[in-house]
């Protein structure tokens, strides 16, 4: 099926065109970052109106990328949640007009299944499978049986990961997000000079914590002048990442071991990070485990993503209709499409 998707959860509005769940024939992403950035944060009410405002010039250039009209199209998947509900319903209201004016089928899909399945547009991996998804919003680990099963295994008592980098971003004054900027810096310092704790690391579960390691920022920060000294900086960054990465790694690896599951996906935004793709390609080498990460831009919010998920439900007959709504929280259990569970 050719498929056009919408994604609209946070501050990027995206669009793109995608044949068969698999090729990308375009894939636009128009960010908000910058008119957010002045705030420190994404500001719901700016991040609706921009959608508002976007979102006809992304789907034409989605479009126009693909080389294809609207006549074309088979079918639409849209970012249906969890994420912000301004920003959630004017994809979801574009969707459903588009889908009712062209008499297209219409599935709504959940961000996270994107985020974890977007690894399928660039190559396949077989079920099941471990994924970690760590964005601005979610630090969470699944244990992923085929498309729309999914068994949460841990997730985060408090920050996301993502959460957690611009945070500390944030309180280093760094502009948001910071995530990528600490990134940068890390990439001069030395990961070993400053000592932060790998909070739950060995309790067994297979839960993250990270405001712990925020606060231990926040006391370093406050001991020592930072500002003043570059070096020390980009070594708290690097200290911090290390920190940080150390759980999501070690963590990820219990699980697929205590799973007896030797395939791993790692998802989301975060998945962006340097540091966090070299531990993790490490560990994997170490241990003999099957590693798959999307490239940078499929690993941050974008439409494309919602292709994989969304042509399995479509093409399964599996859809929705004009009463679908935006769901602010939608946990990835939940999802159990009846047709899903009988296989
Ligand atoms: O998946 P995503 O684009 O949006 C959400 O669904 O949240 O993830 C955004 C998050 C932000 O917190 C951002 O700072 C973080 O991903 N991020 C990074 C890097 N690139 C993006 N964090 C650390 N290192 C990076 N290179
Ligand atoms: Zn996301």
């Amino acid at each position: 099926m050719l498929l056009l998707t919408i994604e609209t959860s946070c501050d990027e509005t995206a669009a793109a065109v995608v044949r068969d769940g698999r090729t990308v024939l375009s894939n636009i992403v128009a960010s908000q970052v910058k008119d957010h950035a002045v705030y420190g944060g994404v500001v719901p009410e700016i991040a609706s109106r921009m959608h508002l405002e976007a979102i006809p010039a992304v789907i034409g250039e989605a479009l126009a990328g693909a080389s294809v009209s609207l006549d074309a199209i088979e079918g639409i998947a849209v970012t249906r949640g969890p994420g912000l509900a301004g920003a959630l319903l004017v994809g979801t209201s574009v969707a459903k007009a588009m889908a009712f004016a062209r008499q297209l089928p219409l599935v709504g899909v959940n961000h996270i299944e994107g985020h974890l399945s977007a690894i399928f547009l660039e190559r396949e991996v077989a079920f099941p499978f471990i994924a970690l998804v760590v964005s601005g919003g979610h630090t969470h680990l699944y244990r992923v049986d085929s498309i729309g099963r999914y068994v949460t295994l841990g997730q985060t008592l408090d920050d996301a990961a993502g959460e957690a980098f611009d945070k500390v971003a944030k309180l280093l004054g760094l502009s948001y997000p910071g995530g990528v900027q600490v990134d940068r810096l890390a990439a001069d310092g030395d990961p070993e000079r400053i000592k932060f704790p790998r909070p739950l690391l060995h309790d067994g579960s297979f839960n993250f914590s990270f405001s712990g390691l925020k606060t231990a920022v926040l006391n370093f920060v406050h001991k020592n002048r930072v500002s003043d000294d570059d070096q020390l900086l980009r070594d708290l960054c690097a200290s911090f990442q290390r920190a940080a990465c150390d759980v999501l790694v070690t963590k990820t690896f219990q699980a697929a071991e205590t799973a007896g599951i030797e395939r791993i996906v790692v998802a989301g935004g975060v998945a962006c990070n340097s540091a966090l793709r070299r531990e993790m390609a490490q560990a994997a080498a170490a241990r003999g485990v099957e590693l798959a990460i999307p490239s940078p831009s499929l690993c941050s919010d974008n439409a494309a993503m919602l292709a994989v998920p969304g042509d399995y439900y479509l093409s399964r007959g599996i859809s929705d209709d004009n009463s679908l709504d935006a769901r602010v929280n939608w946990p990835l259990d939940e999802i159990k499409r009846a047709e899903i569970s009988n296989g």
